[in-house]
């Protein structure tokens, strides 16, 4: 089914995408597919490979709940980021990326017919990626005390089995990032879990090449983006392990996947307004977080599927955040 739901005022919007291509999932908010290799290629050149195609679509979830609404145009606004960061990673020389491409004529014409997204729909709210065995660990990495990490330290002092100094205020600045693991929930809440664990998950070799590589990207993107007045407290990185033709990992480091350093991935605060002690203003999902928690304690919603609508001034509130924030990061 292709719902294209039309808000008046915002144009159109891509809710679901539909395409005749095999390997199709729906994660909460990208609609991914497998685009086959081509078996006549020559042994050894990598057009036999497999491929991903990553379609960005105008979901927004909030507390892992998808809502029912879309918000038209944050699919291409989460793209163009991602592809800006994943390519500027790639040029720090910190790691390599899944990123191949973004251009919809790289989706042959046998993916679309009637009723299907069209290549239009998919021009820049697609990524095609090298196909990964996805490596099931969130790594996330948090420069100050908020969200989740904020909740943990207020229990129990720790974040992921990581002691943090006493007195530490919401939204403080830690002493040095820290690498706090997740599991990577199929359904459900990713829980918080200790470096151990996720080393017992995945092998500790492995973790600990993940958590070395997560502090590097964020620490150097950290930077930038605060060149460019804009905290990035927290994000999440999902790495990948490239796949081979016979549909195996070939070996060799992982690599960056996924989107990375989005404003649904991340908190991004303006730093000229930054104040430890109370919650932020933000470029991110934060602000429809706020209105629905109103909705919670309202007893309206209770955050479980199904979500609410959003109010239009909602929707294009977080639209105009998410635009500040590629204006200043990448424009
Ligand atoms: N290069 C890749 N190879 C395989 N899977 C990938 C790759 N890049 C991203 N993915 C997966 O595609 C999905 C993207 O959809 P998303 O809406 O983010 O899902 P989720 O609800 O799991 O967060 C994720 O499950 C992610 O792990
Ligand atoms: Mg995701």
């Amino acid at each position: 089914m292709s719902h294209t739901v039309t808000s008046s005022d915002s144009g159109s919007a891509v809710f679901r995408t539909t395409l005749h291509l095999p390997g199709a999932r729906s994660g909460k908010v990208r609609d991914t597919f497998t685009l086959p290799g081509d078996p006549g290629a020559a042994r050894g050149d990598p057009a036999r490979l497999d491929r991903m195609l990553m379609v960005a679509s105008d979901r927004i979830s909030a507390f892992d709940v998808v809502l029912p609404c879309a918000m038209p145009g944050k699919g291409v606004l989460l793209t163009r980021i991602a592809s800006f960061w994943l390519k500027w990673i790639e040029g720090q020389g910190i790691c390599r990326t899944h990123l191949l491409s973004t251009d919809p004529a790289g989706v042959p014409g046998s993916a679309f017919g009637a009723g299907t997204t069209t290549r239009g729909e998919l021009a820049g709210r697609m990524t095609i990626g090298r196909l990964c065995r996805v490596v099931p660990i969130e790594c996330v990495v948090r420069g100050y005390l908020e969200g989740s990490g904020w909740k943990d330290y207020q229990k129990t002092g720790e974040v992921c089995g990581v002691r943090l100094p006493k007195g530490l205020r919401q939204c403080e600045r830690l002493p040095e990032p820290i690498f706090t693991p997740a599991t990577k929930a199929v359904e459900g809440h990713d829980e918080n879990i200790s470096f151990e664990r996720a080393a017992a998950e995945t092998g500790a070799e492995l973790m600990g090449w993940l958590r070395d590589k997560s502090l590097e990207i964020y620490n150097k993107a950290a930077a930038y983006a605060l060149g460019r007045g804009i905290i990035i407290a927290d994000t999440k990185f999902e790495f990948g392990l490239p796949l081979g033709e016979d549909g195996e990992p070939v070996g060799g480091e992982p690599i960056l996947i996924d989107e990375a350093l989005t404003p649904d991935s991340s908190r991004f605060w303006p730093a000229d307004k930054y104040e430890p002690g109370r919650s932020q203003a933000s470029f991110d999902k934060q602000f429809v977080r706020e209105y629905l928690e109103g909705l919670v304690s309202r007893g309206i919603w209770d955050k479980t599927a199904p979500g609410p609508d959003l109010p239009a001034s909602v929707i294009e509130g977080t639209l105009a955040r998410y635009r500040e924030a590629i204006g200043k990061l990448a424009g």
